[in-house]
């Protein structure tokens, strides 16, 4: 999978990918990851990227002419399958939109900043509006770094142990089940019996069971 990001500030969206699981998915070969700065594509000497909105009102917005350009330099290299916009009135993200997406080869994500982009960008070049909850951050960069976490663990090969994204919380529907890991007794507080009983379809049964009970406490809207 390839992965372009354009930006204004990309300098705060790239640390996310340079450790753990989406820098090993990177080094693995697995997805390839491209950030572009805005004002890379200003044609203008100082290096506007956003004017003040039409009809007057509070904010800046990011000009329809620098996105085109690297949307269009983008396509003109390859074809893409989605060009998503991170912004709070997008659909809200969730465990199937991040399957879905992580099916795809080629994207491409926007991020806006300020008061966000001119409308016609998102007429005219997005595919997806996507939104990681109802709040509103500064820009789509930490939106945008979330969505790629989501997808690129899900891209196979990309974690350890195949079955370990199947078993994520949301994923078959229902929160994960809790888990243990050394001492099995700490101070008094004792890992459940059945967890070190070695009795695999049992364990299986009761893990079904608290995800199940887990869902039904936390999350009783997702089993409806
Ligand atoms: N940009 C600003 N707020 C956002 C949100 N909640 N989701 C996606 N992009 C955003």
């Amino acid at each position: 999978m390839r992965i372009d990001i354009i930006s204004v500030v990309p300098d705060i969206i790239q640390s996310p990918f340079e450790g753990s699981i989406m820098k090993r998915a990177q080094d693995a070969g697995l997805v390839e990851v491209y950030f572009h700065n805005l004002r890379d594509y200003t044609t203008n000497n100082y290096k506007q990227v956003d004017d003040y909105p039409y009809g007057g009102g509070a904010g800046m917005v990011l000009m329809i002419a620098p996105i085109e350009k690297c949307i269009s330099a983008l396509k003109a290299a390859r074809d893409y399958d989605a060009i998503i916009y991170m912004t709070p009135d997008g659909e809200v993200l969730n465990q199937g939109t991040a399957n879905k997406i992580s099916l795809l080869k080629n994207i491409i994500v926007l991020c806006g900043h300020y008061k966000g982009v001119d409308q016609r960008v998102r007429d005219l070049f997005i595919t997806h509006e996507i939104s990681i909850g109802d709040y509103v951050l500064s820009g789509g960069e930490l939106a945008a770094a979330v969505l790629c976490d989501s997808i690129i663990r899900l891209i196979p090969g990309v974690l350890g142990n195949e079955t370990s994204a199947l078993t994520d919380s949301f994923q078959d529907g229902l929160l994960a089940p809790p888990v243990y890991t050394r001492p099995a007794d700490y101070n008094g507080h004792k890992v459940p019996e059945i967890l070190t009983s070695g009795n695999t379809p049992k364990i299986e049964a009761w893990r079904e069971d608290q995800a199940l009970e887990i869902t039904k406490k936390k999350r009783p809207d997702l089993l409806t």
